[in-house]
Parts: C-alpha cells; structure tokens; sequence
C-alpha cells in the first residue's frame, strides 16, 4: 500500500507472523529514470526475503526496462504489477484500473515484464480489479491473459475501478476468477480479520488471500492469520498497553528507516488513529498523539493511556482506512470504444498511487 508499507511497516508485520508482504508502489518510468526517491522506495532490510516490488507501468518498453533493471542489479525476489489504482487523474489518461480493458497493450504490458524477468527465474505476478464498472468488466479475459503471458499468480481485489474503495467486494467473483485460471488466484477486498479470510478461501476456492486496509493500525493481524492458517484458534486482542508497545515498534522503526526522529515521527502520524480505533483515548491526546514529532514526546503520550483497556471488540470486522464513495471513471475520449487499440497511453504515469 502507497504510504504505507515502507521497509519499516512490512517489518514490524513481518515480526507478527507468515507472509509476503509489498514493498510501495513504484512507477517503471522513475525506476528507469533512477529518480532517488523511488530507488529509496525500492529498498529492503536485509532480513527481507523474499523482496516483493510493485511496479506500475503503462509503457511495454519501459516496464521490459524497469524489470531488466530490477533483475540484473538484484534489485528484488518477485515482481508484482499493479492494474488496480482508481485514481481519475491515472484511469483519465488510461492508465491504472483503465488500462485491461485495452487487452492487446495489457497483454503486451506483462509479456515485457515477464520476458525480462524470466532469465532471472523472478516470478511476475499480476494484480487488477474487477473491470472498469459493472458494464466493463475484464478481470476474467485480463486474467487469462495475465496467465497466458506467463504470470505466475493473479490477484484480484474484487471491485471495479467505479467503485473505488466503496461498498463491498464481489466474493464470487473471485470464485469465477478461480475457475477460469490454471495459476494461482489470490483473493482480495474486506479481509478484516481471520476469520475474513478462511471464509474467502473456503468460499471462493482461491489459492491465496491479499491484504489491505485490515492492517491499517493492526499488524498483528498477521499473527492471527498465521494462526488461522495453521488451523490454531488463537487470535490476538491486545490491551491498551500492548497496542501502545506496537506503536512505539512502529515509531522507532519509522525512525530508524527514515534515519530522522522528526521525518520518522512525521510518517508515523498517520497511523496514531488505526492504532486507536474504537479505544478511549480522549480527543487531546489523540491531536497530540497526531502531532508528534520525537520519540521521548511520544513515550510521554503513550505514558497517559490507559494500558489496561481491553481491546474494542465491536470494531472487530469493520472497515478501515478509506472508504471513499464510488463514481464515474474518468476514461480517454474513446477509450470504451475499441479494446483493441495498443497505443501506450500518454501522460498515465502516477504520481499518487492505490489500487
Ligand atoms: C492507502 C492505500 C494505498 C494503496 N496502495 C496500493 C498500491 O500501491 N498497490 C496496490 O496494489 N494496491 C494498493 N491499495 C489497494 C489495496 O492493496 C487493496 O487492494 C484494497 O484496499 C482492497 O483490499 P481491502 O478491501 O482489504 O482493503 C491501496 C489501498 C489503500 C487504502
């Protein structure tokens, strides 16, 4: 996730329990470019393996260069390309969630990357929506592609592009993705607890499930799905107190990563009300809480909640982090009109990200 999972948030999740976890979306023409801040982006602790990059990308030629790239400076261990954002600024110039239903430059897309990676034996795997809207649905014929391309898994988060983060996901589509495809297909879209993803699994028959916004504020949902896999009942709860030690892991992480108390308390910010969702914790200390900037402040703060509040069970399966409303995909003049046309998209590259 864009803004989210830094090299310091996958590890305090990767501390928590089994799984793969994405670096930050990064755009194939700032890979190429060497822009310093995507190359920061790119970056993995030593521990991390396997290293999983997400790359965005709308031009065949520079994702083949972006790919060569990453594998012959070694740059990561799997390679994930993001279909999925529904961003208007991106899906207006066709890029992003737009760009399946032009099935010819899609296939092209990730036959380049695949191409480049394969000498390296990289896997490349694919993640997309379900389609534009409900009329312009692509997931099963992209997803066919994806695999006849040579992608090695393809996940789908269950809604279209209209939909944006809206609304629910379409579980059953995942079924039919599942029966269309040969490569693993990995579920995605309101997994918020475990108990979530047994029930997407045992419903949809996938391979795999991704997570998003359940982690928000909650990486020891990990944890519990490692239990939940393992087919052990425990899942975590924590108190106050323990919420808070995580917080502060999460912080001094931030920290370490940006090497800058104040940057790093400054990135950290953002996650204060995840982390606090459902608890008491008054108002005041909240603003504080969101205004923090060294890690002695945020000690003092965390020193005045009330470590022995249990956890708020009743946001247990709620939503979390954006929920913004559905509308209308802003598309090129045309674009719905012929799905054949391969011409790369101009001006598609993100500067925002999502997906
Ligand atoms: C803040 C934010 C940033 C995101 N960034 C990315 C991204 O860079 N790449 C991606 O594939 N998906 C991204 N997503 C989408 C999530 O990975 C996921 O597909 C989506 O939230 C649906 O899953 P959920 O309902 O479990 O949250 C982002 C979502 C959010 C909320």
């Amino acid at each position: 996730m864009a803004g989210i999972t830094n090299v310091a948030f996958r590890r305090l999740c990767r501390e928590q329990g089994a799984g793969l976890y994405v670096c930050e979306m990064v755009t194939t023409r700032a890979l190429v470019e060497r822009n310093p801040k995507t190359l920061r982006m790119v970056a993995f602790d030593p521990a991390e393996r396997p290293r999983s990059l997400q790359i965005y990308g709308v031009d065949p030629d520079t994702v083949r260069a972006a790919v060569r790239m990453i594998v012959d400076e070694n740059l990561a261990d799997h390679v994930d390309m993001n279909f999925g954002c529904p961003v208007p600024k991106v899906t207006r110039k066709g890029g992003g969630a737009a760009l399946p239903w032009r099935r010819r430059l899609f296939a092209r897309i990730v036959a380049a990357a695949v191409e480049a990676a394969r000498p390296a034996g990289v896997p490349v795997t694919v993640k997309m929506r379900l389609g534009i809207d409900t009329d312009h649905l692509t997931y099963v014929e992209a997803g066919r592609i994806a695999q006849d391309a040579g992608a090695v898994a393809v996940a789908l988060h269950a809604r279209t592009a209209a939909q944006r983060y809206s609304g629910t996901a379409d579980w059953d589509a995942i079924s039919a993705l599942k029966q269309a495809l040969d490569v693993p297909v990995l579920g995605n879209g309101d997994i918020w607890e475990a108990s979530d993803a047994l029930r997407m699994v045992a419903e949809t028959g996938c391979d795999g499930v991704v997570i998003g916004r359940g982690c928000l504020g909650r990486p020891w949902l990990f944890a519990d799905l490692a239990a939940a896999f393992a087919g052990r009942p425990d899942r975590l709860l924590p108190p106050l107190r323990e919420v808070a030690r995580v917080m502060r892991r999460h912080a001094e992480l931030l920290v370490e990563w940006y090497g800058d108390e104040r940057d790093g308390c400054t990135d950290f910010r953002k996650h204060v009300a995840w982390y606090l969702k459902g608890f008491r914790a008054g108002s005041e200390l909240r603003r504080a809480l969101a205004m923090v900037s060294s890690l002695s402040e945020l000690d003092d703060l965390l020193g005045k909640l009330d470590g022995d509040e249990p956890y708020p069970i009743e946001t247990l399966g709620q939503p979390r982090g954006r929920t913004n409303s559905p509308g209308r995909v802003a598309l090129p003049e045309g674009w719905l009109a012929d799905r054949d046309a391969d011409a790369v998209p101009a001006g598609a590259e993100l500067d925002d990200s999502g997906g």
